[in-house]
């Protein structure tokens, strides 16, 4: 008697199977005929429900004709299928039993990440964010900065200029400038974003990069100030074993302005190919904001004193990666990219 139960139950394991690898309507209607048809598996099983124990024909009774609902519901499912969506490309039938192609899933680019890296150390110190747009007048990204008319970054050779008033900007201090129009200090905002220039793209060098912009203002803020929060940021993007020091710059939007330079991330200070011997490497642009700058926002220059500093993401993500060639970023390699 066990034995019909055995049976019952091995042959719902080889329907289940092979209804799981058809490939074509043909297979699932010629299954559904050979487990369930007129002289299929189920009648044959039950027909031989008269040789039973009268006491155990319920049982067996109700075991076939579950698993016959079963297997039929599995044909409708199957039938549908295969009859509905199963044409492809051409109208050539679609094997689902094909395994499925490997899910490639993308992963943030270095660019994005230290940007967004940056931006956290800074809001962390109380910065406010804020964008402005890429398309620029030459108020914002020269005039209002102090720029003078015949400033060699005002050349066609150097700006995208898109008409006589609307140019690409070539950097995001006109964010600061926008922002100062727009609200009184206190202000500690930081400004991330693309900026443009025409650049011939080489080792170091790509006509589109992104840059990180900070402003503070308030009364009384010195350069004390900014080489403490220049300090701060730089040990926390490169450890605190790096070391920190300030060379006299030129910037027409700060005065006095400097830039900063960190012992070596490659050789720690001794001297290699990437700090060019030197074991210094330039990291950003900053100073104390010009007065003139104020004075074209609005601001009494006699209240007011702040620092600005602006950076390149892609130079502080190649010395945090150790990536030689700028324009790594921009070929979508997924070999490159994969690795951050
Ligand atoms: N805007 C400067 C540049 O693009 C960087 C900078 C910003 C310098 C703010 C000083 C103050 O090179």
């Amino acid at each position: 008697m066990e034995d019909i139960l055995q049976e019952i139950e091995a042959f719902g394991v080889e329907a289940r199977d092979a209804l799981d690898h058809v490939s074509s309507l043909e297979d699932v209607r010629r299954l559904k005929s050979l487990f369930v048809g007129r002289n299929g598996r189920i009648s044959n099983l039950l027909a031989r429900m008269r040789d039973l124990d009268p006491a155990l024909r319920p049982k067996v009774g109700k075991m076939l004709n579950e698993l016959k609902c079963l297997i039929e519901e599995r044909c409708r499912e199957l039938e549908e299928r295969f009859e509905s969506g199963a044409k492809g490309k051409g109208g050539m039938p679609i094997d689902i039993t094909l395994p499925p192609r490997r899910f490639v899933s993308g992963t943030p680019h270095p660019v994005a990440i230290v940007m967004g890296e940056i931006v956290d150390v800074f809001v962390k110190m109380g910065f406010s964010v804020f964008e402005g747009p890429e398309i620029e007048t030459e108020f914002y990204n020269f005039e209002a900065l102090n720029t003078p008319k015949d400033h060699p970054a005002r050349d066609m050779q150097a700006t995208f200029y898109l008409s006589d008033k609307f140019l690409l900007r070539t950097h995001t201090s006109p964010v600061q400038i926008r922002v100062m129009k727009m609200m009184h200090p206190p202000i500690a905002m930081i400004s991330p974003g693309r900026v443009y220039r025409r650049d011939t793209p080489d080792l170091t060098h790509s006509p589109q990069f992104h840059q990180v912009e900070g402003l503070l203002v308030d009364t009384n803020i010195t350069f004390g100030d900014l080489k403490g929060v220049m300090g701060d940021f730089v040990r926390r993007t490169f450890g605190d074993s790096v070391r920190t020091r300030f060379r006299p710059s030129f910037f027409p939007f700060t005065e006095p302005s400097a830039e900063l330079e960190i012992s070596c991330v490659a050789c720690g200070g001794s001297g290699c190919s990437v700090c060019k011997g030197s074991g210094w490497i330039e990291i950003l642009g900053c100073g104390m904001v010009d007065p003139n700058v104020f004075e074209a926002v609005g601001y009494g220059i006699d209240t007011y004193t702040g620092f600005a500093f602006g950076m390149g993401v892609e130079r502080i993500a190649m010395l945090k990666y150790g990536v030689n060639d700028i324009r790594l970023f921009y070929e979508n390699d997924i070999r490159f990219l994969n690795q951050f």
